[in-house]
């Protein structure tokens, strides 16, 4: 894996300027996502919760609602524009005591072992080059017992219930698309980036994680390495009509990892190139009486750190 040595510091400072944005969007297509976490770690009998690659905060602030006063949360994210964010909803929503936000790398973390008896992490590890690292690093700051429930950007599993109930809705969306009566996030974007704005070095979210055949089988397995135990994989999604072209560059140009490196890059007039195309495409779908979708899903994988 050739990982240059400020990936990381790049990918968090591809969120910096969306950071409100991004927000906005979590709240409003990941708080299934969030509430699933926090209830796979048991979240009413934790005393001290981190939430890895925190963003905004959406699990955080999942967590201390759903937890007794007592629970404090500690976020932990490389982006200064995200926990600036995170931060000052903590101060609104008077959390600050309870919920506390630091700026720190998933896989070397400047805190003790046994620092936590919950860990959580949403949307964050197909962003870390090493997860073999961030998986070590997050058994060994929760304490004996303590448990673990980490989620990333997944289908679901094809011999469940909830596969075939997608692979039926993949090949019926297959065919409205076909006939320009569907676009779905965040391929379209994906794709038309791909043919309207240069390449550029580092694009997508971290390597292990492109192209894989089981990214989460993967990560599983690095976190049993890691010594986690009585695991188990869940899937949770939903999906999402967008109203109107407007709202769905800003959810794509904002969510997809690849559009937004790559959007950053651009120039202002390649960028205009892309989103005229892009609202071409939206508006004939519109105009056909179809539809614009975000299909959302996360595999997650708990646990818990045996005694
Ligand atoms: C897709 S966002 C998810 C944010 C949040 N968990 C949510 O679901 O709303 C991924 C987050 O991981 C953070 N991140 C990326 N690399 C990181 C690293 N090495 N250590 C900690 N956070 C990192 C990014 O800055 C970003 O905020």
């Amino acid at each position: 894996m050739t990982v240059s040595s400020d990936f990381k510091a790049k990918d968090a400072e591809s969120y910096d300027e969306v950071a409100d944005k991004f927000d906005e969007l979590a709240q409003l297509y990941a708080g299934p996502q969030a509430r699933y976490l926090t209830q796979a770690i048991d979240i009413a009998s934790r005393k001290h919760v981190i939430d890895m690659g925190c963003g905004t905060g959406l699990v955080s602030f999942e967590a201390a609602a759903t937890s007794s006063h007592q629970t404090t949360i500690t976020g932990i994210d490389l982006s200064q524009g995200m926990l600036t964010q995170a931060k000052a909803k903590a101060e609104q929503n008077l959390l600050s005591e309870r919920v506390t936000f630091q700026a720190g790398d998933a896989e070397a973390l400047d805190l003790p072992d046994d620092y936590a008896d919950g860990f959580v992490s949403l949307y964050a590890f197909s962003h870390f080059p090493h997860p073999d690292k961030a998986a070590h690093e997050a058994l060994r700051v929760l304490s004996p017992g303590g448990r673990l429930a980490v989620a990333i950007g997944s289908g679901p599993q094809l011999m469940t219930r909830a596969g075939t109930g997608r692979a039926a809705a993949a090949i019926r969306r297959k065919w409205r698309q076909m006939r320009g009566r569907e676009v779905t996030a965040c391929d379209q974007i994906d794709r038309l980036v791909r043919k309207h704005l240069p390449p550029i070095a580092e694009g997508k979210v971290a390597d292990w994680a492109s192209g894989q055949r089981d990214v989460v089988g993967l990560l599983e397995g690095l976190f049993q390495a890691a010594g986690l135990v009585d695991c188990r994989r869940d899937w949770v999604g939903t999906d999402h009509s967008v109203p109107d072209a407007d709202a769905f560059w800003t959810l794509q140009s904002t969510i997809s990892t690849f559009a937004r490196k790559h959007i950053a890059a651009a120039t202002p007039a390649q960028n205009a190139t892309l989103k005229e195309a892009f609202r071409a495409e939206c508006d004939a779908v519109l105009q056909a009486n179809g539809k614009l979708t975000y299909s959302v899903g996360a595999a997650v994988i708990s646990g818990r750190k045996p005694h």
